[in-house]
């Protein structure tokens, strides 16, 4: 490949009109197969099978359902293959350098999907790599969720650039994504997480300085009252380690029947999964009529192929 490739590592880097057309294709490429219906099998190739031919490298760090499977059956459905390998599978786990991974999966493969403990790690790998390298989650961010998560809301009826969303909780990677993604989709978003929990500053006000509309309210249910979406994730983080003093601190943080009454009446649940009930989110809540977590889980796989086009038929 001789020019830069398209890599897809932070919403807040790529145009708002590219993401547009991201969410475009994955609306479009749900329908298709949604319009086929039954007859089609899960791993049928979409009729174009635009990745044919291609094979994408999906390497983690740390666990995964849903990104490994959805990334799986996505390439599947693109008519392309994909090599799964944690990184204790690979000379990675002793020690080859992410530089060298880089140059080597380079010479193999046509992209790369990385679930990664530091951010650092992928954006090295994406600096030394010749082909699209995908963000699968790392400590800072998870774009492939948001993505999911907007289709979501969409798909609900919903227009983006009038909803306000609140975010409950800690303000972990998956919460500085929809900061990355407020100025790119116009929704106000609301950020309501206790002291030393919160989403960075830096990013906040670079995304202000954007045009988002973000607003700090630490108060839960202030932060709810008249929302369109109330959005949880766990309070306890992959590679997160003081799980009991976060428990405590947390715990006026719970996604429950208090905070979905304050909100409007029609307002949805999103949850990008796993969840702990009782803990981040009441069992009422998320297995409640307003919750659609599990459109929005399923919504990976229809965003992920979207992103594979993006990146792999530039
Ligand atoms: N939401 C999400 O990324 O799930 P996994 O950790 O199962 O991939
Ligand atoms: N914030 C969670 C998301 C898991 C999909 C984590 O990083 O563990």
């Amino acid at each position: 490949m001789t020019s830069k490739p398209k890599h897809f590592l932070s919403l807040a880097d790529i145009p708002a009109s590219e993401l547009r057309a991201i969410l475009d294709e994955a609306h479009a490429r749900k329908a298709a197969r949604q319009t086929a219906g039954k007859a089609w099998t899960k791993g049928r190739v979409d009729a174009d099978a635009p990745l044919s031919g291609q094979t994408v490298a999906l390497l983690f760090e740390k666990s995964s359902t849903r990104t490994r499977f959805s990334f799986d059956m996505g390439m599947r459905q693109l008519g392309g293959t994909s090599i799964t390998a944690t990184s204790a599978d690979m000379q990675l786990g002793r020690g080859e350098t992410i530089e060298d991974t880089a140059k080597v999966l380079s010479r193999f493969v046509d992209g790369i999907m990385l679930r990664a403990n530091s951010h650092e790690t992928l954006t090295a790998l994406a600096h030394n790599a010749d082909i699209p390298v995908i963000n699968g989650l790392t400590d800072y961010n998870h774009p492939c969720q948001i993505m999911a998560d907007l289709q979501t809301l969409e798909e609900q009826g919903r227009t983006l650039k009038d909803m306000s969303l609140t975010w409950v909780g800690d303000g972990n990677n998956v919460a500085m994504s929809f900061v990355n993604a407020a100025a790119k989709f116009g929704y106000r978003l609301v950020l309501s997480c206790p002291e030393g929990y919160q989403v960075r500053g830096q990013d906040v006000e670079r995304a202000r300085a954007n045009g988002a509309r973000i607003e700090i309210i630490q108060d839960p249910v202030k932060a709810c009252a008249a929302t369109d979406v109330v959005i949880a994730d766990t309070w306890v983080s992959m590679g997160d380690a003081d799980a009991d003093q976060r428990m405590k601190d947390l715990a006026d943080w719970q996604a429950d029947d208090r905070l979905m009454k304050a909100a409007q009446d029609d307002a949805l649940f999103l949850h990008c999964l796993p969840a702990h009930r009782g803990e981040e989110v009441s069992a009422s809540v998320i297995d409640g009529p307003q919750s659609v977590v599990f459109d929005e889980a399923e919504n990976r796989l229809h965003a992920q192929k979207a992103i594979l086009t993006y990146c792999l038929n530039a």
